[in-house]
């Protein structure tokens, strides 16, 4: 289970670009740091819809592309959990700067999940788990999905990020299309319709 360095690649790069764009495109440090925290969890999007769909794309339809994004969830997955480090910083970050909101404690189950998974993403956890390794990966990429659709379907009740919220929502429900279908065709082949 070797891993890839592209993914990698684009977390380091996508997280770089995300804090000096927040920093070169705020006014004030308040507002800089917003930024930075937006971005820091838009550029895990692309993440978000390949782990999501990984397997079940590969499932419906088998070839180079699916078997690569299949074979190495791993290091998507790790990727992910690079990026939204950086997204935790820029949030410690944004809830110390004078005059930033109250933040609610919700994302905090967010991130156990995410380090549970990022910990266990490896052929020991995963031997000395067992059942409950594929329950906890199952579970946890579940939440950080509901998180991201979440996070953008709010969006459209806010004029001023509406326009993210519609593109970026409809793309995480074709995402649960594809598990949808992939799990229906796993059904079917199942022999259970
Ligand atoms: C305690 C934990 C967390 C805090 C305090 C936090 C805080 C924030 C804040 C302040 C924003 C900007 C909101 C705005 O635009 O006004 C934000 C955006 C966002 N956060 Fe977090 N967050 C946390 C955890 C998470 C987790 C675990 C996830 C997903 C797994 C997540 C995903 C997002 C997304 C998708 C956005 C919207 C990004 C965009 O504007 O494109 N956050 N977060």
């Amino acid at each position: 289970m070797r891993l890839r360095i592209e993914p990698f690649l684009y977390a380091i790069a996508a997280s770089a670009a995300a804090v000096l764009l927040g920093q070169w495109l705020g006014h004030d440090p308040l507002q800089r740091a917003l930024y930075m925290v937006r971005f820091t969890a838009r550029v895990g999007v692309p993440l978000v819809l390949l782990i999501y769909t990984a397997s079940s794309l590969h499932r419906l339809w088998p070839g180079i592309w699916t078997t690569w994004l299949s074979r190495n969830r791993r290091s998507l997955g790790l990727s992910f959990a690079l990026t939204h480090t950086v997204h935790l910083v820029a949030v410690f970050n944004y809830i110390a700067q004078p005059g930033s909101p109250p933040q609610p404690a919700a994302g905090i189950v967010g991130y156990v999940f995410i380090y549970l998974m990022a910990f266990s993403s490896n052929p020991g956890s995963m031997k000395q788990m067992g059942q409950w390794w594929h329950r906890l990966h199952t579970a946890g990429v579940q939440i950080v999905f509901l998180y991201y659709l979440a996070g953008y379907a709010s969006m459209l009740a806010e004029p001023e990020l509406r326009s993210l919220g519609l593109t970026v929502v409809p793309l995480l429900l074709a995402a649960l299309g594809v598990r949808i279908a992939a799990w229906r065709a796993r059904r079917v082949a199942g022999g259970v319709a």
